[in-house]
């Protein structure tokens, strides 16, 4: 059975908008009503009562709930405040963040210098993110574009491998400069920050956001034409920061034709449509190996699937990569700037003609 703790924590991740802090920090939870294992009601407190963020409130905090602790049904009521709430909330608050609050727009973390930030996103891990994030964040510095990339898989961080870089980024005036490539994409990843490279990241939720927010906010990215966003897999905490804070101008989804065939993707789908994020398609990755002696095509997973599940949500399909072993020794030796093929430059092509530059 589903407890008021639970519910507590839960919504300890889910952010008040504009103001980079959740909901259970801010004391907005008037009230929780769990009315059997599958169904509850929550109350939350709202300031100003016509606060342009109401709409988000209830759509992340139920996508959240509903996933994090496996519910059927969130309802979700707002109540207006009484004198003393008003000012015991607003007590909470920075002026700066008590300006935003009566701004009549919610501003997510400014945009600096960045044309568009992408996010790169699987319903589960090992799927190849990471593999496409490096790829594509490499053919898109090869048509001369300007690229970041921010790996905000944070407990599971492998970007900085995939380029074989090691070196540690400086602090310059109180910001991180990123470590560059060899061929100029500029990288931070938590792995660059550790004083081991093995060492495990255990941190939770809170402590993951601020990071979130520091790669973001602290790093002197300079002006880009793109930054990718490595994310975990499913529809993780991270997830619900990213799409709540950054401003994010498409998504791609990556998948494995197994992955396809049990809809493992869909969840992550539902929560980028529900939070209003554009959606840029759909990759299938592994979708086939090609026979070294005879060129024929194995389906080594079942069928490839992309092209049906990418018309099933009505987002573009844009395209398959096989399984080939040659990519996991180029990204084991961190060598995958001098990986490239006639697929994936199409691939970039295409993603090329949805960025706004
Ligand atoms: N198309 C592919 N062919 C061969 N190996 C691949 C392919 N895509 C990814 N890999 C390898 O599979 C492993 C998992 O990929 P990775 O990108 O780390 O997945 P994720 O980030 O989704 O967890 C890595 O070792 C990677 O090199
Ligand atoms: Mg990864």
């Amino acid at each position: 059975m589903v407890s008021k703790d639970d519910i507590i924590n839960a919504l300890k991740n889910v952010l008040f908008p504009g103001l980079s802090r959740s909901l259970a920090e801010l004391d907005l939870i008037k009230d929780i009503n769990i009315i059997d294992d599958k169904h509850i009601e929550i109350t939350f407190w709202i300031e100003p009562f016509n606060h342009p963020g109401k709409e988000d409130i209830e759509a992340h905090s139920v996508i959240y709930l509903k996933d994090k602790l496996k519910l059927d049904e969130v309802k979700v009521k707002f109540s207006e405040m009484d004198e003393n709430k008003r000012n015991e909330f607003l007590s909470k608050l920075t002026n700066e963040e008590r300006k935003r609050l009566y701004a009549s727009i919610i501003p997510r973390f400014s945009k600096y210098d960045f044309k568009n930030v992408i996010v790169i996103t699987s319903g589960k891990g090992g799927v190849g993110k990471t593999f496409v994030t490096s790829m594509l964040a490499t053919q898109l510095r090869k048509m001369g574009l300007s690229v970041g990339i921010l790996d905000a898989d944070i407990t599971g961080s492998s970007i900085a491998k995939c380029f074989g870089l090691k070196e540690k980024p400086m602090v310059v005036n109180d910001k991180i400069v990123p470590v560059e490539s060899k061929t100029g994409i500029k990288i931070i990843s938590m792995n660059l920050l550790l004083p081991e490279e093995t060492n495990p990241v255990l941190w939770r939720g809170p402590l993951i956001n601020k990071v979130l927010q520091e790669f973001y906010e602290r790093v002197d990215w300079g002006p880009l034409d793109v930054l990718l966003l490595d994310l975990p897999p499913g529809t993780s905490d991270t997830h619900l920061t990213i799409y709540q804070s950054y401003p994010v101008d498409g998504v791609i989804f990556v998948s494995t034709p197994q992955d396809l065939a049990t809809m493992i993707v869909e969840k992550g789908i539902n929560m980028a449509r529900i939070m209003k994020i554009p959606i840029f398609g759909l990759i299938e990755n592994m979708s086939h190996i090609v026979c070294p002696f005879c060129g024929k095509q194995i389906n080594l997973y079942g069928p490839p699937q992309g092209i049906k599940v990418a018309a099933q949500y009505g987002m573009d399909f844009l395209g398959k990569i096989p399984l080939e072993p040659k990519i996991s020794t180029f990204v084991d030796e961190g060598k995958i700037e001098e990986y490239s093929n006639e697929r994936l430059e199409e691939i970039a092509k295409k993603i090329k003609q949805k960025l706004k530059l």
